[in-house]
């Protein structure tokens, strides 16, 4: 199984790309709006072609790729089945695998930052999408967020999974890459083990966060399998346009 970790810069977010040697089918898990050529060109240097993504949830801080790489390269779109997106080709439910040639990508249902969301979990890697992140989890004051449903997704789910499980989480802001579970329940400063369920919801409500700013677009946005809006105003316009530059040059 080919594995790779993709970052986007604008918004701090982690894509991941899978590829199943025998059948060349590759699949990306939250792709972004401004790295979509750079996603779609990793997948033709490995001779693979994208036949899906995948959502963890709907994201507020960036648009997904999922509908222009759609109507790129024909791949089908995975929404979670909660959403009901008519959008969506691929509904996930909750331990139902998805499978791809010899890839099995299994769901499981992580609510809290998001009343939609899941995790996926791929032999020993967990995609853990904006639920626990490397010594922190993702907020809960919106989208219909619960810290109390986050704490029992975490600590009831992910922390049961074996300790040596490599944790991919959705975003980073730290330039950090990969944690395990076992360093999160030592670690994590908001939810290592030994909190109280109570102590993490007076953690989260005391972190009096900004209200994201493109949150009001990229929902909307979002919904529709990732429809960049019409009426962006210009400093957001960069949410939509594919990066022009590459590190390499
Ligand atoms: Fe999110």
């Amino acid at each position: 199984m080919i594995f790779q970790q993709l970052f986007e810069p604008l918004s701090n977010s982690y894509t991941y790309l899978f590829g199943c040697e025998e059948t060349g089918k590759a699949v990306l898990v939250d792709p972004v709006v401004p790295t979509l050529e750079r996603d779609l060109e990793a997948i033709s240097k490995l001779g693979m072609k994208l036949v899906s993504t995948l959502e963890t949830h709907i994201h507020a801080d960036h648009i997904t790729a999922a509908l222009a790489l759609r109507e790129a390269v024909n791949c089908k779109i995975g929404f979670p089945a909660i959403d009901n997106l008519p959008c969506a080709d691929i509904h996930i439910k909750d331990e139902e695998p998805l499978r791809f040639g010899s890839i099995a990508i299994n769901p499981i249902f992580t609510p809290g930052h998001t009343d939609d969301h899941f995790s996926f979990l791929v032999n020993d890697k967990l995609l853990s999408g904006d639920s626990l992140l490397i010594d922190g989890c993702g907020r809960t004051d919106f989208q219909n967020g619960d810290a109390a449903i986050l704490y029992r997704s975490i600590t009831e789910k992910l922390f049961r999974l074996p300790d040596e499980t490599l944790v991919y989480p959705g975003h980073d802001y730290n330039a950090r890459w990969v944690s395990s579970i076992a360093q999160e329940k030592a670690r994590n400063s908001r939810i290592a083990i030994g909190t109280s369920e109570a102590q993490f919801v007076k953690t989260m409500a005391e972190l009096k966060l900004p209200h994201p700013n493109f949150i009001d677009y990229a929902v909307p946005g979002n919904l529709l399998c990732g429809q960049c809006p019409s009426d962006l105003p210009e400093n957001m316009e960069k949410y939509c346009q594919q990066m022009t530059e590459s590190p390499q040059g």
